[in-house]
């Protein structure tokens, strides 16, 4: 059985409220949002509180908070009151630890394109450089500033508009679109963690069937009771249209004949089902199964 803890978010203190929130919605992507002042210091930070809300329009929204000790607001957020402008610079592995150094609170005015050993490159559309080293960048401008709150920790929503985009053309495929595997994006977690999504750490999901799944509780009973599968597999069973036909041939080894006494036979059909499944094949996995559901069905003799 599975305990779970419930907590009241009023009754946690704001550090421990903030640890709850960010440990758990992780990871988060990460933008260095690059901004102006009125007096023209250029600012750079990164934010976490970030994400891409809207294709048409444009819109990415990040988040700089007050601050949690001394309730100040963030030279970000002061600088896009004054010049709403941002360019939104994405963080890559490459990256990753000048992107940390650059989230040190510098006194205003400080570059922290140089303090973090980033190039500067002047933006196309608006006046805040962007970030050479970064894999992309978008140019935006802003088009509304929504307070959360007034105390410690409240966040600010810069919601802004890519008017465009840059795109390092080493993250390119053939089709000249950006190559998932390529990026090696990284995410922030809770606390001092990051992930990283290098090639290896990926993994595709078949998009789910357009013509809808027949869901888990769709499945054969004995296959939803066997209390074998995981739900990640039993959801790939259940994304198939319809059950198959189990008259379908179908090789469950090299012989097509499965050896051994009634359990080891049941072990080997389950195995195999498995691999079928990760080899994203629930059609013949389920052939399979119910070819074989005699087998599992529980008799005299296994009780
Ligand atoms: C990976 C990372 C993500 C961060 N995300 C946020 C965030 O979403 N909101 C925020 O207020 N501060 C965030 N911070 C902290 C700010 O970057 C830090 O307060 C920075 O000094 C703000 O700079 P500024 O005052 O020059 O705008 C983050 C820091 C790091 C390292």
């Amino acid at each position: 059985m599975n305990e779970f803890i419930s907590l009241d978010p009023s009754e946690l203190s704001q550090p421990s409220l903030h640890h709850y929130l960010l440990s758990a919605v992780a990871p988060r992507p990460i933008c260095l949002a690059s901004t102006i002042s009125s007096s023209g210091d250029i600012n750079l930070s990164p934010f976490s509180f970030f994400n891409v809300f809207s294709s048409n329009p444009p819109i990415m929204i990040f988040s700089p908070a007050r601050s949690g000790r001394d309730n100040s607001t963030k030279d970000t957020l002061d600088n896009v009151a004054e010049i709403r402008e941002v360019v939104i610079n994405i963080v890559n592995y490459a990256i990753v630890e000048q992107m940390s150094l650059s989230s040190t609170a510098y006194e205003k005015g400080i570059n922290e394109f140089e303090k973090a050993g980033f190039t500067s490159v002047e933006s196309t559309i608006v006046t805040p450089p962007r970030v050479g080293e970064a894999p992309v960048s978008f140019e935006c401008v802003v088009d509304n500033i929504v307070p959360l709150g007034t105390g410690p920790g409240a966040g600010n929503l810069v919601i802004a508009k890519v008017v465009m985009i840059h795109v390092n053309s080493k993250y390119l495929d053939q089709d000249r679109r950006l190559d998932t595997t390529q990026l090696d994006l990284v995410g922030r977690m809770g606390g001092v963690w990051y992930n990283r999504c290098s090639k290896e750490a990926l993994f595709a999901i078949p998009k789910p069937n357009s013509q809808l799944g027949i869901g888990i509780d769709g499945l054969p009973g004995f296959i939803q009771q066997m209390n074998y599968f995981s739900g990640n597999e039993l959801a790939r069973l259940g994304n198939v249209h319809v059950l198959p036909n189990i008259e379908d041939e179908i090789r469950i080894n090299n012989n097509g004949i499965i050896h051994g006494n009634r359990e080891a036979k049941k072990n080997e059909i389950l195995l195999i089902a498995r691999q079928l499944i990760s080899e994203n094949e629930p059609n013949k996995a389920l052939s399979l199964l119910m070819k074989n559901e005699a087998i599992f069905s529980t008799s005299q003799e296994d009780q």
